[in-house]
């Protein structure tokens, strides 16, 4: 595993540029790894690995051992916060997610309150057993989702390409809609706070869908719930470092980052790169924002848009990502490919 003598990670959050920008890949534990597919088959269902703590901790090694990242993320999914609040969550192989819908405000009545955290025990074992694994040089990510995103799956129950029916809900049932918000606010606190004690070195919340929110209800939707989130997490820990991701949401990038107080934004690859610079990369860290499709196209396509990236945002504090997770079919040649292309 190559090793660099500093924390290249940890330092670009506290806002200092690395000449080369740490790297590591959304959805890097995962099916384009056949090393993964071998224990995922092993575990049984999805959510049988999340809460299996030594498997947990081996897919989320697996990527260091192979590609040495400078951060390894937690194995485990944003849905597993509904499931605590007692709701039924499966995840059904080449359907995604199916939860039971929530999209009345009757059946919101009767949504838990303080989520069972005794029910994730294995993923706090999971990520002591990942910190004990690595070296200081490598940060270990936990996360969440934000909750406007985890919310979406809440209330259709499954995916969708819009999320229409929690912008339905939001508009025809605000209270019964932000009271699915406060709920997954109270709980996404305890458990970053959680994941803090449990080994993580840095958190993400990934606010998936934050992009197809009009202006007002972005704010009050994505970016409210996260500051509140941000606010009670540094109540307890003041130092901590919070990566935001709230995805496509393009010019109100600064407004989000002014008003969390996250360390870092995750960016996707449409983001306008001057203004970025100007009016993101001046104030927090940005991490991204290679298109997941060039790097399943690899060749000179690939080397391109990496050259391209890295002449974009390599020359602030940055960290080197996708746009969005790995797809499954991405050669891991191409993974290499892009590693030595960044690291020169
Ligand atoms: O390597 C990592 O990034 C860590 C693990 C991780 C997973 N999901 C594992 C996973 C993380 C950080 C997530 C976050 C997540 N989960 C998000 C936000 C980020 C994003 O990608 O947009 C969302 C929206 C989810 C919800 C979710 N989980 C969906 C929509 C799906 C189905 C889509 C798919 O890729 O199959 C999942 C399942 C899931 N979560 C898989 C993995 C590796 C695939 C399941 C499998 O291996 O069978």
């Amino acid at each position: 595993m190559p090793q660099s003598p500093t924390k290249p990670f940890s330092d670009v959050l506290s806002g200092e540029r690395q000449v080369i920008p740490p790297v590591w890949m959304m959805r890097q534990a995962g099916r384009y790894l056949p090393e993964y597919r071998e224990v995922r088959a092993k575990a049984g269902g999805f959510l049988d690995l999340c809460f299996n703590p030594e498997l947990a901790a081996e897919v989320t090694l697996q990527p260091i051992r192979r590609f040495g990242f400078d951060a390894a993320i937690i194995f485990s999914d944003i849905l597993v916060i509904p499931y605590t609040l007692g709701r039924s969550v499966r995840f059904e192989v080449g359907e995604g997610p199916r939860l039971e819908p929530l999209d009345d405000p009757a059946k919101v009545g009767t949504l838990a309150t303080q989520a069972d955290f005794g029910k994730l025990a294995p993923v706090f074992e999971a990520l002591s057993i990942v910190r004990g694994a690595l070296g200081t040089e490598i940060a270990l990510i936990g996360f969440c989702g934000a909750p406007w995103t985890v919310a979406t799956y809440m209330v259709a129950g499954h995916g969708t390409p819009d999320q229409a029916p929690a912008r339905m809900m939001a508009y025809r049932h605000p209270e019964a809609f932000a009271k699915i918000i406060d709920v997954l606010v109270d709980n996404s606190i305890e458990y970053l706070l959680a994941q803090l004690a449990a080994g993580a070195d840095v958190l993400q919340i990934f606010d998936t869908w934050a992009g197809v929110l009009p202006a007002a209800e972005f704010a009050r939707w994505s970016v409210e719930p996260t500051r509140r989130i941000i606010e009670g997490v540094r109540a307890k820990v003041p130092d901590a470092k919070i990566i935001g991701f709230p995805r496509g949401a393009g010019a109100q990038l600064p407004g989000y980052v002014e008003a969390t107080g996250v360390n870092a934004v995750s960016i996707d690859w449409t983001a306008e790169p001057a203004f970025i610079r100007e009016r993101v990369q001046s104030r927090v860290a940005v991490q991204g924002n290679l298109d997941p499709l060039v790097l399943i196209t690899g060749g000179t396509a690939l080397d391109r848009a990496v050259d391209n990236v890295m002449a974009t945002f390599a020359q602030g504090r940055f960290i080197f990502n996708l746009g969005h997770g790995i797809q499954p079919e991405t050669p891991i040649a191409h993974v290499e490919q892009m590693l030595r292309r960044v690291r020169g």
